[in-house]
């Protein structure tokens, strides 16, 4: 039902630099994956197998990423090298994969417009592969539990964790009513509130569902905070007609676009996933 994902990845990455100056930083790796991989695999696994990217300058390597690259496959095909890319045509096989552009990075809002022509009239995921989510072996993915609810409430479903209060500036943040465990209405959202303005300490974190009317609502947005278009804005004014849910997910979520974030992702990476393979 739901088969398209979207991967804004146009963003400039400015928190990582200078290792971010010529490389995008969805391919920072997470041991021996780049991190838009994981995103990718998190999509498909949740049936969102059609991949859209909003890309930007300087980007290049995520679509050789999901290309197939012959002169490798041919120096390495048959040896014992051949099962580091196990994981890697997986993901070719099963996904198909579409690229556009946006040319001045005015926000996720505006990332989010630019994948209109990628979408068009359905209801679609949103990762930002930044965040990296994990889950138990065995257990549901973040965007399969998204998935599994907009199934049942057919409207936008955003993904919250609680944060520590002082934490609270770094994120949107929602306030809502509950309708059952983990599940709330969205009543309000404030992005990047001080400790004082912000209407809880349930953060929005990178995994979205939306339904597509947000982007007649993104196309009247103007720009808010920082002066980007946020999408934040548009889900409050979609909230305030209709309904938004938020999903406080099972899982765990690392911030790599930090480098705290991402050496904690790392070394967990390490110890809990690639020393257990
Ligand atoms: P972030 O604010 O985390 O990404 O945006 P950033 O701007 O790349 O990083 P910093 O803050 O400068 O370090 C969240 C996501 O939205 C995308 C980013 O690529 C990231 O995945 N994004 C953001 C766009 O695609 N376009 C934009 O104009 C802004």
């Amino acid at each position: 039902m739901i088969k398209k994902c979207l991967f804004p990845v146009a963003g400039y990455g400015t928190r990582f630099l200078p290792a971010t100056k010529s490389m995008p930083k969805e391919m920072l790796p997470i041991v021996n994956k780049p991190l838009v991989q994981y995103g990718v695999e998190e999509s498909i696994a949740a049936g969102l197998s059609e991949v859209g990217f909003v890309t930007g300058r300087g980007k290049r390597a995520i679509g050789d990423h999901f290309d197939l690259n012959y002169e490798l496959e041919r120096e390495i095909a048959g040896t014992n090298k051949e099962e580091y890319l196990t994981s890697i045509r997986e993901v070719m096989d099963k996904g198909q994969f579409s690229f556009t552009r946006q040319t001045s990075m005015k926000g996720l809002g505006d990332a989010i417009l630019n994948g209109r022509r990628l979408i068009g009239d359905e209801p679609f995921g949103v990762v930002l592969s930044d965040d990296l989510c994990l889950t138990e072996a065995g257990e549901d993915g973040v965007l399969t539990q998204m998935v599994k609810l907009f199934k049942q409430f057919r409207c936008s479903i955003i993904a919250i964790q609680e944060v520590p209060e002082d934490q609270v500036s770094k994120f949107g943040v929602i306030a809502g009513d509950k309708i059952k465990d983990n599940l709330y209405q969205v009543t309000d959202m404030v992005e990047k509130p001080s400790v004082e303005d912000a209407p809880s300490n349930l953060a929005i974190i990178g995994r979205y569902i939306l339904t597509p009317d947000i982007f007649e609502i993104l196309e009247t947005t103007s720009p808010g905070k920082n002066g980007e278009i946020q999408i934040t804005d548009a889900l409050l004014e979609q909230a305030k007609n209709g309904c938004v849910m938020a999903y406080k997910f099972k899982g765990r979520r690392f911030d790599c676009g930090s480098v705290e974030g991402f050496v904690a992702a790392t070394n967990y990476v390490f110890e809990n996933v690639y020393n257990k393979q």
